[in-house]
C-alpha cells in the first residue's frame, strides 16, 4: 500500500532522499523531488515508475526563495500529505588548528543544515497544520545521531548543527500539540552512517572512498520506510540510535524528562507572561 498520497522531499538528487523517492513512487506514492541539480533531477524521473515522480529546483540556502518556492510548490500540488525534510551537508574542520577554518563554509553548512530548515517549517507548517486537521500528517526530518553524540569529532559543525535541529524539532513538535495540531506527526529520523556521496571526496576532500563508508543505501532505505510505515510517534532509529530511542534509552529519557519539565515551566512562567501581547 502507498505510504502517502503525495510527499515532497527536499534533497532527492543523491542519497538517501533519492533513494527514498524511487522507494516510495515504487510503492505508489507520488513525489515531488527537490534539489540544486537539475541534471540529478531529470535523471531521477527515468529511475522511477512513469509519471510518479515532478520535480522542482530550489537551494535552500537561498532564504529569501522559500517561501515564494513554497506558495508555487503547493499552487501546483495541493495534494501533498507528508514533507521529507532531507537535504544536508556535512564537512571536516579541525579547530585544532584554527587558522585551518574556513567560517565562510562553516557558516554555509550551518545555513543549510539548520537555519534553512527554519524557513522551510515556517513556510510548510500552514498547510500541513490544515492537512492535520482532517487526516494523520507526516513532517520527516532526516536528522542525524551525531546530533545526539557527537562522536564524529572531525565534524563538530555538522554535530552542532544537528543538535540545533534536534532541539528545534523538539519544541516545535510540542508547539503543534500545544495549538491543537496532534495529527500533525514531527518525526525525526536518527540514521547510521550511510553509502551517499554526504562523504564523497567532492565534499570532504580529505576522505578517499568515502562514499563507500558506512550502512549500504539499499538496506537503509528499506527499514527507513519499513519505518516510517509503521505509524512512529517521534523517531525513527536505525542502527546505533536504536539503543538511544528504545524504552530506558539516553534520548527516551530526555523526551520524558522534557515532556514532564515543559509543562512546569509553562506554569513556572505563567504569571509573567503578557496576556494582552
Ligand atoms: N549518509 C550518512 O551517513 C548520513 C548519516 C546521518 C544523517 N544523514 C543525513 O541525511 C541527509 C541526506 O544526506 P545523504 O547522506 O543522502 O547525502 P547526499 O547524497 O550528499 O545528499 C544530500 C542531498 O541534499 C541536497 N542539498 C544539499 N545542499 C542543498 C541545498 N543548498 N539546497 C537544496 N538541496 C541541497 C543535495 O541536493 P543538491 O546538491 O542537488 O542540491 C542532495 O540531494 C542529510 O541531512 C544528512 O545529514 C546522512
Amino acid at each position: 500500500m502507498a505510504l502517502y498520497k503525495k510527499a515532497l522531499i527536499v534533497g532527492a538528487t543523491s542519497g538517501i532522499g533519492e533513494a527514498l523517492a524511487i522507494k516510495l513512487a515504487e510503492t505508489g506514492s507520488r513525489v515531488v523531488a527537490v534539489g540544486r541539480r537539475v541534471e540529478r533531477l531529470q535523471a531521477l524521473l527515468g529511475k522511477a515508475p512513469h509519471g510518479m515522480i515532478s520535480t522542482m529546483v530550489l537551494d535552500i540556502t537561498d532564504l529569501p526563495s522559500i517561501a515564494s518556492f513554497v506558495k508555487a510548490l503547493f499552487s501546483a500540488h495541493p495534494d501533498i500529505d507528508a514533507v521529507v525534510l532531507n537535504s544536508g551537508v556535512q564537512r571536516a574542520f579541525d579547530f585544532g588548528k584554527p587558522d585551518t577554518v574556513d567560517l565562510g563554509t562553516l557558516e554555509l553548512e550551518l545555513k543549510t543544515n539548520y537555519t534553512a530548515y527554519v524557513y522551510l517549517v515556517t513556510a510548510l507548517l500552514p498547510h500541513l497544520q490544515e492537512l492535520s486537521k482532517v487526516q494523520e500528517t507526516q513532517l520527516v526530518f532526516i536528522s542525524a545521531t551525531l546530533g545526539l553524540v557527537p562522536s564524529l569529532v572531525r565534524t563538530p559543525n555538522y554535530n552542532a548543527s544537528k543538535a540545533a535541529l534536534h532541539s528545534f524539532i523538539t519544541t516545535v513538535r510540542q508547539q503543534q500539540i500545544d495549538a491543537g495540531f496532534e495529527k500533525l506527526r514531527i518525526i525525526e529520523v536518527f540514521p547510521p552512517a550511510v553509502q551517499t556521496e554526504l562523504h564523497d571526496t567532492v565534499h570532504q576532500p580529505d576522505l578517499i572512498g568515502g562514499n563507500s563508508l558506512g550502512m549500504p543505501l539499499a538496506a537503509f532505505t528499506n527499514e527507513l520506510f519499513a519505518k516510517l510505515g509503521a505509524g512512529p510517534k517521534l523517531f525513527v532509529g536505525i542502527g546505533p540510535a536504536e539503543i538511544l530511542i528504545a524504552e530506558g534509552g539516553l534520548e527516551y529519557q530526555r523526551q520524558e524528562m522534557f515532556e514532564t519539565q515543559q509543562v512546569h515551566v509553562k506554569a513556572a512562567l505563567g504569571k509573567f507572561l503578557n496576556k494582552t501581547c
